[in-house]
């Protein structure tokens, strides 16, 4: 997963102000924001206007348009969790209630809160070895809810 530097308005100023010339330039400085930053940052909607002479709406729009475009950071880690049948009859919905009950994380609501992205998808193929988990990627097998809780931790995140 690529690592952006977090939002710096004074950056995305300057990126605004270096491109603002160019006709057209809406796109090429929402393209230059979101390749800096991995995202465009409602906070400098004004700005590009402002240098552009278009009104806010006429930036949002654009932005919401083209669904390539970004408004918030990314998570740091994606969690895809099993749910389906055979990760059920091994404990899975335990560890979800687990999650809930003792680190108030709701799986498919926390989206960005604790910078960890929580999904539930259904049967990874590792139905043996269940509960199952893809983590950035990678799969993981006979999960635990100790496990989970610290792969959602950003304590954890970084082990
Ligand atoms: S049911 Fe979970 S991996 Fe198949």
């Amino acid at each position: 997963m690529v690592r952006y530097p977090a939002w710096d308005q004074d950056e995305a100023r300057s990126i605004v102000s270096g491109l603002s010339h160019l006709e057209g330039a809406t796109l090429p400085i929402l393209h230059a924001l979101q390749e800096e930053f991995g995202y465009v940052d409602p906070q400098i909607v004004p700005v590009i206007a402002y240098a552009l002479n278009l009104s806010r709406a006429e930036i949002h729009g654009a932005i919401s348009f083209y669904h390539d475009f970004k408004t918030s950071p990314a998570p740091r880690r994606v969690i895809k969790l099993c749910r389906a049948e055979a990760c059920q009859a091994l404990g899975c919905e335990t560890m979800v209630d687990h999650l809930a009950r003792d680190h108030g994380i709701d799986v498919g609501a926390l989206a960005h809160s604790h910078d960890v992205a929580i999904e539930t998808v259904y049967c990874l193929g590792n139905c043996a070895l269940g509960p199952a988990a893809l983590v950035d990627g990678e799969l993981i097998g006979r999960l635990d809810a100790d496990l989970l809780a610290a792969l959602c931790s950003h304590h954890g995140a970084d082990a």
